[in-house]
């Protein structure tokens, strides 16, 4: 940061109604809307506010519909310095604990609509998981997945209730979701709300047409999107595109599958992916594919049952001037 910047950034926070509003969305992702509730003030004063507050590079906004959500800059200097200085905030000043106290109304009210979407389609999704093993078993395979030293930026694609996010929130120190959903996005954001997910960020965003520069994360994941696509093939380039050298991309979907067995009014548009196609789109985006993991459902299940597959590829270092033998073998266990 040069002088500028930060003398910026210092009169950003400088005057009592922008530094509740840092306090507040240093703790959640709020939209105008939210923060009109929790301060009681008027939205072109808020608004007057949030816009400098982002022009000193204090805050991010993410247009979502007909609401814009801000949060605190994760990946700028500024925001690191407003972190910074709130820890000298006292947590008891009256002011700050109602601000926290309708913070915490709006949470739980974004916790009761996650809660009436889930039920409304709780039906559709336990007959599918009853068709494949256990989510905590393909959870544990991801995470093996996870290059074993901490990721910086981690992109989930189609995040949906933002579970990936909060299983690999503590293995990055960025993390950003996105969905096309905007009743999913209120379930993640629901979900996120909490101290251990103030580095996890979410965006609506397709996933065939990212809003991020090349090379901008070091790991992508996407678990159980593809088949939902139109042209998944699109998505694995965009996913290439922007992982760094030596980044990672992990897929999660079906081996292919009769498509009856779920019935007939699931949304999927494939019946699974086989390992030359999706090693081929992953080939075809410049990414070097490692071995699949495949993870059949136990045979107690019923005929029918569903093998999920892992998928996973790695963006090539250009400086590295030639590929290790036991990494151009295509049965090498990848990166760890
Ligand atoms: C079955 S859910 C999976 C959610 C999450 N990945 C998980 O494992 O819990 C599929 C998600 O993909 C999202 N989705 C579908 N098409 C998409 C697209 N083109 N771009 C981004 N997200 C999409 C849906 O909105 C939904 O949230």
């Amino acid at each position: 940061m040069n002088y500028g910047n930060f003398l910026e950034a210092l009169r950003g926070l400088a005057e009592e109604t922008r530094l509740r509003l840092v306090a507040l969305l240093a703790e959640s992702e709020l939209s105008v809307t939210d923060m009109v509730e929790i301060l009681g003030q008027s939205q072109p004063r808020l608004s007057r506010h949030l816009k400098l507050l982002c022009d000193a590079g204090l805050l991010e906004r993410a247009p979502e519909g007909v609401h814009v959500y801000f949060r605190l800059a994760s990946g700028e200097a500024a925001g690191h310095l407003a972190r910074g200085l709130l820890a000298f905030l006292d947590k008891d000043d009256p002011v700050r604990a109602l601000d926290r106290q309708r913070l915490a109304a709006i949470q739980r009210s974004r916790a009761v609509s996650a809660e009436t979407y889930f039920q409304r389609h709780a039906a559709e999704w336990d007959a599918i998981r009853s068709l494949h093993i256990p989510e905590a078993e393909v959870e544990r395979a991801i995470h093996r997945l996870l290059p074993r030293r901490k990721v910086g930026d981690l992109l989930d694609l189609g995040t949906g209730t933002g579970r990936m996010l909060q299983l690999c929130a503590a293995s990055a120190e960025r993390a950003v979701g996105i969905d096309m959903s905007r009743e999913m996005l209120a379930v993640a954001r629901a979900n996120l709300d909490g101290p251990d997910y103030r580095h996890c960020a979410l965006r609506r965003a397709p996933a065939e047409k990212l809003p991020f520069a090349n090379a901008s994360f070091d790991v992508v994941l996407s678990h159980m999107v593809l088949h939902f696509l139109s042209d998944p093939e699109l998505a694995v380039q965009e996913a290439a595109r922007v992982l760094r050298p030596r980044g990672r991309l992990i897929l999660v979907d079906f081996a292919p599958h009769d498509a009856t067995v779920l019935g007939p009014d699931h949304a999927h548009r494939w019946a699974g992916f086989s390992d030359e196609t999706v090693n081929g789109w992953m080939r075809e985006a410049g990414l070097v594919a490692g071995r699949p993991v495949s993870l059949p459902a136990p045979s107690s299940l019923s005929e029918g049952a569903l093998t999920v597959k892992l998928w996973r590829g790695e963006r090539p270092d250009p400086t590295e001037a030639h590929i290790p033998a036991h990494r151009a073998d295509p049965n090498f266990e990848l990166f760890q």
